[in-house]
């Protein structure tokens, strides 16, 4: 694989975060991912989630593709599926700027946007223009901020999206839109997920075809609150969870001057916490709940801890600000060697192997 991120780096760096980052969405769109001849991917790193085929298990999480504008780019870098948005059913411009930090010391991002976005109707546009073949792609749904009934602005995005995407995520986890992690109390969750799973249940009527739909939780988790959301979802049809979210916890081991900014913690610091909830969560669902875990993957090794932990799928963003698209590549190799050299011939045997 030739490698080109190591030599724009410094140039991307140099720029303010999020005009580094609109500054990739702009490569991909054009298909540019700074990396060449990537080989294909090992066949142990085949797998079967949610009844779909991955060709790896590694993933784009939420966030970086906003509003689905380089599906196609981002799935050059090697992912085995990407997941666009969040997108709320109006566009909205998001929290003032400066909104998103780099915290070099830490290998960490804080980012508090907002759920800035183009809205529904251009994020339907977008996926309609995608080709028919590709990897699976996710459609991460939101609430707008001023929402009066925010379940609404959930269910208008899957009926919106449905049949669009491979399969749907419910973002209740994110910190930065005052209130919206209320959602994930067993209450109010259980009302969420009804709707959202009536809403599946009229498209299926209609003759549309069965699309998973996914929650996505917060790695601020107290026990109370893993019961609640384990109970709703070994009790009701939704398919997956995604552990999780950025965190608005700040470990004391922080060094970056940008340490104390308000928003959601991701990168290096949150690959404990986060696959310490997502074993918990395993445990909790006796596995019976397929999950994705995220949250600080840097490494094959990391990837295959949440693996361990009870993930089946896995998912990464901010590490690619500080190691490029070459990040994927490695993971994946390192992931499969790890496997083997454990005796595994596929990633389900290996996944949950962590407890005890
Ligand atoms: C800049 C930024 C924006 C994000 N925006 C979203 C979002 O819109 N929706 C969402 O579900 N997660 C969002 N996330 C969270 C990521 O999808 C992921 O859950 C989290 O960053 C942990 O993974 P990581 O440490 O590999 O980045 C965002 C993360 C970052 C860094």
């Amino acid at each position: 694989m030739i490698n080109l991120f190591p030599l724009a780096r410094p140039f991307v760096h140099s720029m303010d975060p999020e005009a580094a980052h609109n500054f990739t969405i702009g490569m991909l769109k054009r298909g540019v991912t700074g990396c060449f001849l990537m080989g294909a991917d090992d066949p142990i790193l085949a797998t079967e989630v949610f009844g779909m085929s991955f060709t790896n298990p590694v993933g784009l999480a939420a966030g970086f593709d906003k509003n689905a504008d380089a599906v196609m780019g981002a799935q050059k870098m090697g992912f085995g599926f990407t997941e666009a948005g969040t997108v709320t059913p109006k566009p909205q411009t998001g929290n003032d700027k400066p909104r998103l930090f780099r915290l070099k010391e830490d290998r960490a991002v804080i980012n508090r946007f907002g759920f800035n976005n183009e809205g529904l109707a251009y994020f339907e546009k977008q996926l309609r223009s995608l080709p028919g073949v590709r990897k699976p792609i996710g459609a991460n749904v939101g609430a707008n901020k001023d929402a009066e009934d925010r379940t609404a602005d959930y269910v208008s995005g899957i009926k919106q999206l449905y049949g669009l995407s491979d399969y749907f995520t419910v973002n209740i986890s994110s910190p930065n839109t005052p209130g919206l992690r209320a959602l994930q109390s067993r209450a109010a969750l259980e009302d969420l997920i009804g709707r959202v799973l009536e809403a599946r249940e009229e498209k299926i009527k209609t003759g549309a075809g069965y699309v998973p739909i996914l929650v996505k939780i917060a790695p601020d988790l107290l026990e109370a609150d893993i019961a609640d959301i384990a109970g709703v979802a070994t009790s009701t049809k939704i398919d997956g969870l995604i552990v999780s979210n950025t965190t608005i916890e700040r470990p004391e081991a922080l060094k970056s001057s940008h340490k104390s900014e308000g928003g959601g913690l991701s990168g290096a610091p949150l690959m404990a916490p986060s696959t310490k909830i997502l074993g918990e969560i395993y445990k909790a669902t006796e596995g019976k709940v397929p999950l994705i875990g995220v949250g600080g993957i840097a490494s094959g090794a990391d990837a295959y801890a949440k693996i361990r932990a009870g993930a089946s799928l896995v998912q990464l963003y901010s590490m690619l600000v500080y190691d490029g698209p070459a990040l994927v590549a490695r993971v994946k190799a390192d992931l499969a060697h790890l496997l083997k050299a454990d005796g595994f011939t596929r990633i389900a045997d290996a996944v949950g192997t962590g407890h005890p």
